[in-house]
């Protein structure tokens, strides 16, 4: 009672700022971490080797066998005292996936926890939990298949198989090592440093430390009822220096150094008001890191949804990484390619590459805790387009709701959600609103009755009651979604004609406090000793949990609208896989120059984890940003691939046209640029659902091959033509912008040419003004972009194009735009799309549709070819003969070149 108590005080002294440390397990707070960094240090360990013969290796791509573990003497001294037994068996296997990947699942043949309620024990699941059987999509199975037959040795330890055009394992048996190459080098071992670690099961009896059995923490007791069980282990990055991934933290980009220091913690939380450049736990957790030097890329993903630490150490030419999770099997993934590409590519074939949205979803949003009537929305929606700010959606915050009873609305203050709906919907605005799982436990309250009279709550601790605790309801209980049942339950609630907007088609979910979050429980979160369906502990599927709340409401919504449109769904809680479902942010930041720095960093290493499409509340959600910080979080946030504004509801009301107009004026532009370069953005996403590239790309990620740029984190490219050095420290005059590898750069908005004289050097911007944003086009690249203005990104479907066309030392660019009807999944199951290619040389300009739909589903005019680097005064269209060319200060405009990107085209250039 005392821990709720502190930590109900604590959530509402949301106010004064500063993340409440104590409330957060260090590594030396949470025993299986504290054991294994002990275990790291340890001169006598236990010993892991293959027994030789126990390995089948009758198919090359999926090796099985077993590891013994041998006690160490401590363990054996007291292990015998009981069982007169010291090795353990854990059967292994080593798969090949794709020609990229390997996999190597460590599992517990003998599970032999005893506990005293024998009832409790009937109820418990005997395995241990896997992520991979929930979030590996088995439809997709057959992609992750080899497509060349591996080749098996035996060498004189153990086993060397050859996969894929270029790489290798080696497996040693004793000690227990994998070292995987990737044309002919090394690039990581597995095990290197002796770190695996697999705590089996034992009975209580077995082991003399208390803290195995139960911890006390803020107090709470955790009861471990199945006794230690971790799993751990090394695995180092031959010839890496920098490392990049394991989100969610508010950090660096290059993951530091945490050797003496604590690691980075992968627990998903609701730490609200967290620090920045720390590695305490955040809302989501993907457990993978990527790598790159010139020529090699690789990932290790440690594919576990339990609590888990990963510490971090780093020397000039080798990085290592130390996993450590409470509970489930041991599971971990290599991936090895010649670039980050490649590696997020083969990722992406893993976990699912990122959905693409449907285009409102890449406008601006306008949110706020709490638009707190159908009137005040309405107002809200009005003044934008007063004052002329394009935006795409606006969003309800928990007040929408009947005294937080979600899918019903209070009816004083949204008297009429569905004409509120329909007012929206003239303009073709959309409506999201906040629904968290976790529901008011009311009898009145149908959601909540019948989901606890079909056993659809998660049980508590004993497994037979179900798990009440308090959040923004009050006492509330949660949807247990591993449960199938719940998932009919839950399109029952949000189907058409429920209280849920009623008919209509213009309402969208933002899933909140999944963490889950919990006032009442330790760490804010629920407690791992309670039971899910199928007798997994939360301990087992904590950083799970929140996906499948999130991959439900995408399935309910994809029901409501009978899959006639994309849901739309942003989650706070997020894991490995969350990418396919659609947008996650950064949570609770703060209105301080801080926070806008520090999102760029957290944004990018999503990218880098897989996760494309993501944001940070712009403006900062606690607290109330100057102007001049308002407007640079909007210059910033116009790249950021989920762009919405957000405040907390003790914060002051600012809407964008509540600025000055110089303010006000400076903030337009910006959203203007955004809409401007919405084909572009889309065509990034495109990307993204294709090989899971980031739309926000850390530089290394364009340029692998130039490790000058590796630890740039305050710098990206959208896509991969537009670069930016955003403005992020109060009174700026001036940016240092970095010009990353040989490319030439323009000035987006002038055509003036920057940084020809590569490698890497740099250009200052001086002279910032309340309007500049610094922003380059990429020689090489062509910008497709709309230059219309207006009021939502729907209404810009049919205006023609703008080309902006970026010539490279070579006086040649290339450039592609993907597009389709923006809200269907007819992209993907009738291939109703269009790719079309532009081509720019010294003799003139090409279109090519590459891939054509069968009927058009929108307008692709091109109105106007901007060209940067090259000078050419006539031309001649295919289409209409010679063509006016208006010279600029560093190239050409034609206008109206009276060409469709539908068509084959070419001008010619004199
Ligand atoms: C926590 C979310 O992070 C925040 O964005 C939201 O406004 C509050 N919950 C209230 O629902």
């Amino acid at each position: 009672m005392q821990g709720f108590l502190l930590t109900f005080l604590a959530i509402h002294a949301q106010l004064c700022v500063a993340v409440k440390g104590w409330m957060f397990k260090r590594c030396d707070q949470n025993p299986f971490c504290e054991r294994n960094r002990e275990y790291a240090q340890s001169p006598n360990p236990s010993t892991y080797r293959i027994d030789p013969h126990s390995v089948d290796f009758s198919n090359p791509a999926s090796i099985r066998g077993n590891i013994i573990k041998s006690l160490s003497e401590k363990e054996t001294e007291v292990a015998n005292a009981v069982t007169k037994d010291n090795t353990i068996v854990l059967p292994f296997t080593l798969e090949i996936i794709t020609d990229d990947i390997i996999r190597f699942l460590v599992d517990e043949l003998e599970r032999k926890f005893e506990i005293e309620d024998k009832d409790l024990e009937a109820k418990l699941n005997t395995e241990r939990f896997s992520p991979a059987d929930y979030m590996l999509d088995a439809s997709q199975a057959h992609l992750r298949n080899p497509k060349t037959m591996p080749k098996l040795e035996a060498t004189s330890s153990g086993l060397s198989i050859e996969y894929g055009t270029s790489n290798k394992v080696l497996l040693s048996f004793s000690p227990l090592r994998l070292e995987v190459s990737h044309r002919g080098e090394t690039q990581v071992v597995l095990n290197k440093a002796n770190q695996f670690n697999f705590e089996h099961s034992r009975s209580r009896r077995e082991h003399e430390r208390n803290s195995n059995w139960e911890d006390r923490f803020d107090g709470y007791t955790d009861y471990h009822l199945r006794g230690p069980e971790s799993v751990a282990m090394d695995t180092s990055f031959e010839g890496y220096s920098h490392l990049y991934g394991i989100p969610e933290h508010a950090d660096s980009l290059d993951l530091r150094d945490t050797q003496g220091k604590e690691p980075y913690r992968l627990f998903n939380v609701d730490i609200f008001e967290y620090e920045t450049k720390s590695p305490m736990p955040m809302y989501g957790s993907i457990p993978l890191i990527t790598s790159q030097k010139p020529k090699h890329a690789v990932g290790v993903f440690w594919l576990n949804a339990a609590d888990t630490y990963v510490d971090i150490s780093k020397k000039q030419t080798e990085s290592a990484a130390h996993w450590m999770s409470e509970a489930g099997k041991l599971d971990v993934y290599v991936l090895v390619g010649d670039t980050p590409k490649d590696v997020l590519s083969s990722y992406g074939t893993l976990t699912g590459t990122s959905q693409l949205p449907q285009q409102f979803s890449i406008g601006y949003h306008q949110c706020r805790w709490n638009y707190q009537s159908q009137e005040e929305l309405l107002s809200v929606h009005a003044r934008m387009d007063e004052n002329e700010f394009p935006f795409d959606a606006i969003w309800l915050d928990l007040e929408w709701s009947d005294d937080r009873r979600y899918f019903a609305w209070n009816k004083r203050t949204f008297p009429d959600a569905e004409k509120m709906l329909s007012d929206l919907d003239e303009t073709k605005r959309k409506l999201v609103v906040l629904n968290d799982p976790h529901i008011k436990a009311k009898p009145d309250y149908d959601v909540f009755t019948d989901l606890r009279d079909n056993g659809l709550l998660i049980k508590d601790m004993t497994g037979s009651k179900d798990y009440h605790a308090h959040c923004w309801p009050g006492d509330s209980s949660w949807v247990d979604s591993f449960n199938p049942t719940s998932w009919q339950f839950w399109k029952k609630f949000h189907a058409l004609g429920t209280k849920l907007g009623g008919y209509a088609k213009n309402i969208y979910i933002w899933s909140d406090m999944s963490e889950p979050s919990v006032f009442s429980g330790s760490e804010t979160t629920a407690h791992k000793s309670i039971m899910h369906h199928g007798g997994w502990q939360h301990r087992d599927v904590h950083n799970l949990y929140g996906q499948t709340i999130f991959n439900m409401t995408y399935d309910a919504l994809n029901a409501r609208y009978n899959k006639e449109q994309r849901p739309f769904v942003l989650t706070r809680s997020f894991f490995a896989g969350s990418q396919k479902l659609g947008p996650t942010w950064t949570g609770d930041n703060q209105a301080e120059w801080e926070y806008l720095r520090a999102a760029t960093p957290t944004i990018l290493t999503l990218g880098a984890a897989g996760y494309p499409f993501t944001g940070a509340d712009v403006g900062g959600f606690f607290k109330n940003p100057s102007d001049e910080l308002l407007l640079r979080w909007y210059q910033i946030g116009i790249f950021y691939p989920f762009f919405r504004a957000h405040a907390h509801i003790e914060s002051r009301y600012r809407e964008p046209y509540l600025l000055d107009k110089s303010w006000r004026d400076a903030v337009r532009e910006s959203i203007e640029l955004r809409y401007q370069l919405l084909p572009e953005l889309y065509t990034a996403f495109w990307d993204a659902n294709q090989q899971l590239a980031p739309i926000m790309r850390p530089l290394f990620f364009e340029y692998p091959n130039y490790p000058e740029v590796y630890g740039v984190e305050d710098q990206f490219l959208v896509g991969s033509s537009l670069m930016s050095k955003p403005i992020t420290q109060e009174g700026q005059t001036s940016v240092e912008v970095l010009m990353p590898g040989n490319d030439i750069f323009y000035n987006y908005f002038t055509g003036e040419e920057v940084g020809r004289d590569g490698p890497s050097n740099s250009y200052e911007i001086k002279n910032v003004q309340i309007d500049t944003i610094p922003l380059f086009v990429r020689g090489g690249h062509i910008v497709f972009r709309k230059d219309r203005k207006r009021r939502s990104s729907q209404l810009m479907r049919n205006d023609p194009y703008t080309l902006l066309i970026a010539v490279d030392h070579n006086g040649n660019s290339h450039g592609h735009l993907y597009n389709d009807d923006g809200v269907s999944f007819e992209y993907d199951t009738k291939s109703e799309y269009l790719v079309a290619d532009v081509d720019f040389s010294g003799s003139g300009i090409k279109g090519t549709p590459r891939h054509s739909a069968s009927h058009t589903f929108a307008n692709h005019r091109v109105e106007r070819i901007i060209v940067y680097g090259a000078q050419f005064t006539r031309a001649e269209s295919s289409s209409a003969g010679s063509i006016h060319v208006h010279p600029i200060e560093n190239g050409f405009i034609i206008r109206n070149p009276a060409v469709s990107l539908e068509d084959n085209w070419f001008i010619q250039l004199y």
